[in-house]
């Protein structure tokens, strides 16, 4: 069944954490020699079709996310500026409403220097400001006060949290912020509103 169909409201294009979108972008991993690889423009290509692509089909008023490793925490890989740089491109098309910022696995030899958390919101907050496209922060936001800090002080758009929630068997939200689920829904018809 289609996803608009199925009910979705949002739609997200994976290109992190090393799947194949993920590792057309990467230096360390994209070796071709046809007009999909190479030079960082050649290395673009693919997902900047792919996101058209779901543009067609994916309803003009529904937000589209793009998620990105902004960093292969690697040397000679894909670096925050190149994210940026990315980004400013994907913000252009007018076809991405928000860019969800995680990092890594494209290499075995990714050397992240701490896994503290909200390690990860540098990043949403460095393509928001960088690229004037709304960002979510992403990846051991553990608490609440922490997302909250992070949406209030203008780092990240939005938090989207994963094994917190988990923990907390998908109450996170409305337990922890006393019923303040509304945030969530709030910013992201936000972002909708942008179209
Ligand atoms: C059980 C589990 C499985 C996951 N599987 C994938 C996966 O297959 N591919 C992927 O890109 N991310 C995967 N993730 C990462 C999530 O998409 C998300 O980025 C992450 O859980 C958010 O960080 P947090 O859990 O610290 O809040 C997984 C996370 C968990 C907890």
């Amino acid at each position: 069944m289609p996803p608009r169909r199925a009910g979705f409201q949002v739609a997200t294009v994976h290109v992190a954490h090393g799947h194949l979108l993920n590792s057309f972008l990467s230096p360390l991993i994209n070796h071709r020699g046809d007009a999909y690889g190479g030079d960082a423009e050649r290395r673009v290509r693919l997902l900047l079709e792919m996101v058209a692509a779901v543009r067609q089909e994916w309803p003009d008023e529904l937000p589209l996310f793009v998620q990105l490793s902004c960093t292969d925490w690697v040397p000679g890989g894909v670096a925050i500026e190149d994210t940026v740089a990315l980004a400013r491109r994907l913000a252009a098309t007018g076809q991405v409403d928000l860019i969800d910022c995680s990092t890594a696995g494209n290499s075995p030899t990714q050397d992240i220097p701490s896994l503290h958390p909200g390690y990860q919101a540098p990043f949403a907050e460095a393509v928001r400001r960088g690229a004037r496209i709304a960002t979510s922060a992403v990846g051991l936001i553990t608490t609440p006060e922490l997302a909250a800090e992070v949406v209030a002080n203008e780092r990240a758009d939005l938090v989207l949290v994963g094994r917190g929630d988990y923990r907390r068997a998908g109450r996170w939200f409305p337990v922890s912020c006393s019923g303040r689920a509304g945030p969530l829904t709030h910013r992201l018809a936000r972002v909708a509103a942008r179209r």
